[in-house]
């Protein structure tokens, strides 16, 4: 190991870590980068190899990980794999574990029930708001769940990760809300990959490229000013379509939208669930409201 490569910190802490794949290797590197002293294990231990050159100690069962620190980060596939890692565990008597893995709500909370009842001092939820490229960089922002005092209690590694926001004493609050952002992506990604797929079909005297500059970031930059007046009719459940865009008009552009791809022969069609959406609302006498209005008829019986 290179000290080069480390930079001193004040207060260097002993991590255990659990999961290496993409982003557990990410977070061991900071981790290493800033001079704690981590502990790690991986189903497939070959994986540590690149933490083991840093100065990481590669322990060879999830147990001797996690005797090896007072705090336990595990960062797995999903909440399924979170279980058959802890299975063998029998006692977590003055751990704090910090689990970063994704899941639901429901799976966190069950996950911190299970955690506590093998003896752990607390039980926090992370959700990682960055591609592992991104971890430990200013920009990077994780949401985290749990008890505040746990987490302040381990500031100085949150700190190395990058921003980060508590967001409930609820340990379910960061995975409900790293889910809703996430629909987010989602829907743009849905979007995007329609309007690439149009763009690129056609023959146009503007590439893929030019039209995302210059035409679709701009257009995001505009729709992010929106979106606090549809989330406070929302709010307010006053839905009527206050800019003039009335679901009934945004059924027809939908259409407009599908229709465009069948003539340009793409070999499937995306927003189908939000064509149908729109046609219910429509369908309900609803098509004189706005987007928001969608929002009542998912949430409303
Ligand atoms: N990648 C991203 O951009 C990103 C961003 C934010 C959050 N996340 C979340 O971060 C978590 C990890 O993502 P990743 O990208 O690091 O995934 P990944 O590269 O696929 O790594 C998955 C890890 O889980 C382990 N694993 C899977 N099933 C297991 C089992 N049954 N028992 C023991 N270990 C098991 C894998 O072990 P092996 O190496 O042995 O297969 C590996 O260490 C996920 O919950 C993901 O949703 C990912």
């Amino acid at each position: 190991m290179s000290s080069d490569h480390h930079e001193a910190v004040s207060h260097s802490l002993a991590v255990s870590l659990l999961g290496l794949g993409n982003m557990g290797i990410a977070v061991g590197q900071t981790l290493l980068k800033k001079g704690h002293n981590l502990t790690v294990w991986n189903r497939t231990p070959s994986k540590a190899a690149p933490l083991v050159a840093e100065g990481a100690t590669l322990a060879d069962s999830p147990s001797a990980c996690i005797a090896a620190s007072d705090l336990v980060i595990l960062f797995l596939l999903n909440d399924s794999a979170t279980y058959d890692v802890l299975q063998g565990i029998q006692d977590l008597s003055n751990k704090t574990v910090l689990n970063l893995t994704s899941g639901t709500p429901d799976h966190v909370r069950k996950r911190a029930e299970y955690v506590q009842g093998l003896g752990a001092s607390s039980y926090l939820h992370g959700a990682v708001m960055v591609p592992p490229g991104l971890v430990g960089l200013p920009d990077s922002l994780t949401l985290y769940s749990g008890p505040r005092a746990a987490l302040e209690s381990i500031a100085t590694i949150t700190s190395t990760l990058g921003a980060a926001k508590h967001v409930g004493e609820d340990p379910g609050a960061a995975s409900l809300l790293d889910n809703a952002l996430l629909s987010i992506m989602g829907g743009l990604f849905e979007g995007f990959v329609q309007s690439l797929a149009l763009v690129g079909r056609a023959s146009l005297p503007i590439d893929e490229v030019d039209f995302t500059s210059d035409l679709v970031v701009p257009l995001l930059r505009g729709f992010a000013g929106w979106l606090p007046r549809i989330a406070g009719q929302v709010k307010s459940k006053e839905y009527g379509a206050e800019v003039g865009s009335t679901l009934a008009m945004q059924l027809e552009a939908l259409e407009n939208i599908v229709v465009t791809g069948r003539e340009l022969g793409l070999s499937r069609g995306m927003l189908g669930s939000m064509q149908e959406t729109i046609r219910e609302a429509v369908q309900r006498g609803k098509g004189g409201e706005g987007v928001a209005g969608l929002v009542g008829l998912l949430t409303e019986q």
